[in-house]
């Protein structure tokens, strides 16, 4: 059975700051969706992340279809009544267009869908992080694909020994969609090359060199790119497909014990430690620090199971303490150096009309 699954994420408001949509505000959204969504969408599922909500769909009509991403920004605008009626923070912030257009991509929610064959058995992951961008999941999704040492299962299963086809989008780059393909094992050391430059080089897709099929789907868009200045971060989503010819569940998840330093935090302006949550999670210290969660599912004839909370184990507490302590020991240095972003990436365009205005009054001795 060709199945889609389309997660469509946008931040339309939330309750005290950039914290955690209402109740309502998720309850009105669901509603929406399941009422509107009869005879077009399988199955639905509504989740939030920090103040991000994420729509997940099953259906059977492809990726980039016009009437299941009109669905999603209808939701979004009926939700954002709700943010509004309530004076929610930052109501339709996501939104970043007047009118729909064919494509929510674009527009300002972000997007990862991937049409598949569904196997006997469909297990897959549906990250949603907060508080950071779409390069927050290069070098998780590097290691979990490329390296043994987080991933035995390039060394284990036959089915994994041909490699994978990572597909690198140029993010900065505005005209169109700038990729480039290239190839584990032997293309290893350019793909690190390229992804360690998380704001420019974003992995956009991963397939399996045994059979072509998809393995990954990442949300790709950069809102500032879109907007042309600062609207909150890009929060990223992610679908990542498991077991059989791809990595098994635990293998995609091992990298996110390291809590590696990503770009978001307060005011989208800082440097933190990606913290791995349980499903449903408001942020809080500094506006972050920066989240991330994973659902995982099978589908089967387009119908989801309940999702498990992956990273809803006592070894994440261990983990977390681990993270927060990482969090911290950045933070001590406040504004300076590799605590906050370079001049490039700062969201507030306060600090740039402030710099502006200061070199003007440099004098040359
Ligand atoms: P099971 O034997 O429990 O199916 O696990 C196999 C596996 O690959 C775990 O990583
Ligand atoms: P969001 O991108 O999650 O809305 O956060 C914006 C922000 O400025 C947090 O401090
Ligand atoms: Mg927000
Ligand atoms: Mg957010």
């Amino acid at each position: 059975m060709r199945t889609t699954l389309s997660i469509i994420k946008a931040d339309i408001g939330s309750i005290g700051g950039h914290i955690k949509p209402s109740r309502q505000l998720l309850e009105r959204t669901r509603e929406f969706v399941i009422n509107s969504g009869k005879g077009l969408i399988d199955d639905i599922y509504v989740s939030h992340t920090g103040d991000d909500i994420a729509l997940l769909f099953s259906h059977q009509k492809g990726t980039g279809n016009e009437d299941v991403h009109k669905l999603a920004w209808d939701a979004f605008l009926e939700g954002t009544k709700v943010a509004k009626e309530q004076g929610l923070y930052g109501a339709g912030q996501d939104l970043l267009k007047d009118a729909f257009s064919g494509n929510v991509k674009g527009m300002g929610p972000a997007v990862a869908e991937m049409e598949i064959e569904e196997r006997p058995n469909e297990p897959f992951l549906f990250f949603a992080a907060d508080k950071t961008d779409p390069g927050a999941y290069n070098l998780p999704l590097y290691l979990a694909f490329s390296d043994p040492m987080f991933c035995p299962g390039l060394m284990l299963s036959p089915k994994m020994g041909k490699g994978f086809t990572f597909h690198i989008m140029d993010v900065e780059y505005t005209e169109g969609d700038r990729i480039i393909e290239l190839n584990t094992p032997e293309d290893i050391y350019d793909i690190a090359s390229l992804l360690r430059d998380n704001e420019k080089f974003v992995i956009e897709s991963i397939y399996s060199r045994e059979n072509g099929e998809i393995a990954v789907s990442v949300s790709t868009s950069r809102l500032h790119n879109i907007a042309g200045k600062y609207t909150g971060k890009d929060d990223p989503v992610s679908l990542v497909r498991v077991q059989g010819n791809f990595p098994a569940t635990g293998e995609v998840l091992s990298p996110y014990s390291i809590g590696h330093y990503v770009a978001g935090f307060m005011r989208g302006s800082h440097i933190g430690p990606l913290m791995p949550v349980k499903i449903n999670s408001p942020v809080s210290y500094f506006d972050g620090p920066p989240i991330v969660t994973c659902h995982a599912f099978c589908v089967h004839n387009c119908k989801f199971t309940e999702p498990a909370d992956t990273f809803d184990h006592p070894f994440w507490d261990y983990v977390r303490d681990k993270i927060s302590r990482k969090a911290l020991e950045l933070r001590e240095q406040g504004f300076s150096g590799a605590a906050m972003l370079p001049y490039s990436e700062l969201e507030y365009g306060g600090i740039v009309e402030r710099l502006e205005r200061l070199d003007k009054l440099f004098k040359v001795r």
